[in-house]
């Protein structure tokens, strides 16, 4: 247990006669990026607020850190840092306030704290607008000071809950930039998001949140593949050859989209096996595709699959 940064068995949590989490288990390996995905109302939030310690939750145990959650509330606030959905930025402060701010919060001397918030500013880009107040900040600055306070304790593990929402696509580039440096450096980071693309981007297990339950968990292209419409694109250098494969393998279509008509798509999961499966019965008839590629389907698919909905729009 000792490598897990997270280990969730049996979450519930439910406010008067509604359920909002349903038994949730959850496991995080350290180094690792999860992404708890969800339409608006799914218990995102309250997954993050209760294993961040901020609200309690009515059953199940939680080790953070190797802490007890429950027992040990204070080791894990130290491990943990947390980027909230809403900022903890105050408008009327400076950039360099506020992170001087955290810099107080975590008794830092006035030397160090000086330090850390000028490194801080520097690495966010915001090193202009630090004697600005944040009040006249873009979304993407305030979110991008947000995630600079969390920084500022140090933390092992990030929360962060929906840090892109609501940012224009070159903003949200840049926030994922900034996850991918912090887990480059050995940070453990439990994001929400209610964009599919943004967990495919920066996820190494996803977990799909519905109604408080967890409806599918694995790795983006395990996720893709648990739902029909994928498949294996071969493309061939004459027409003889697409035939003979069509052929042997007995299913296919020629794809619409290629010019040439040397493209035949196979119906396929695209996992390991079908391939080895594909290529072995092609190769016992000597016939070797030009070019392979796969095909998967995309998350949006899988969540339509599984919930039978579309994901709902933010706001
Ligand atoms: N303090 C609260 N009191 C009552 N209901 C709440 C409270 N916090 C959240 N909820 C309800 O729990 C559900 C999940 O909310 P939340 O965790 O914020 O979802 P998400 O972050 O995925 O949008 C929603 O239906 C919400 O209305
Ligand atoms: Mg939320």
């Amino acid at each position: 247990m000792k490598d897990l940064a997270i280990a969730a068995n049996g979450l519930r949590k439910s406010y008067r006669d509604k359920v909002v989490l349903d038994g949730i288990d959850l496991t995080v390996p350290q180094g690792t990026v999860f992404a708890l995905l969800g339409p608006n109302g799914a218990g995102k939030t309250t997954t993050v607020q209760i294993l961040s310690t901020l609200i309690a939750a009515d059953g199940g145990t939680v080790q953070i850190a190797g802490f007890d959650l429950a027992r040990q509330p204070d080791d894990v606030r130290g491990a943990i840092g947390v980027t909230g959905q809403y900022s903890a930025v105050d408008k009327l402060l400076t950039g360099e306030e506020n992170l001087l701010l955290m810099a107080d919060l975590h008794h830092l001397s006035r030397k160090d704290g000086k330090r850390k918030a000028a490194e801080l500013l520097e690495r966010f880009d915001l090193v202009d607008a630090a004697g600005k107040t944040a009040a006249t900040y873009s979304g993407g600055m305030q979110r991008r000071l947000d995630l600079a306070m969390t920084l500022v304790g140090d933390p092992r593990l990030i929360f962060l809950d929906e840090p892109t929402t609501g940012l224009d696509p070159r903003s949200r580039r840049s926030m994922w930039q900034i996850v991918r440096e912090l887990v480059a450096s050995g940070v453990t980071i439990f994001l929400t998001t209610q964009y599919l693309e943004e967990a495919d981007e920066l996820a190494d297990r996803i977990a799909l949140l519905d109604h408080g339950r967890l409806i599918a968990e694995g790795t983006a292209e395990e996720l893709k593949r648990l739902i029909p419409g994928g498949h294996v694109s071969l493309r061939f250098t004459d027409d003889d050859t697409l035939k003979d494969a069509l052929g042997t393998l007995g299913r296919g279509f020629v794809d619409p989209s290629d010019d040439d008509r040397l493209t035949l798509q196979v119906p396929s999961d695209g996992g390991v096996a079908a391939l080895r499966e594909l290529l072995t019965r092609l190769d016992a008839a000597g016939i070797e595709p030009a070019d392979l590629s796969v095909h998967t389907p995309d998350l949006d698919d899988v969540f339509l699959t599984l919930t039978g909905q579309k994901q709902e729009t933010n706001r």
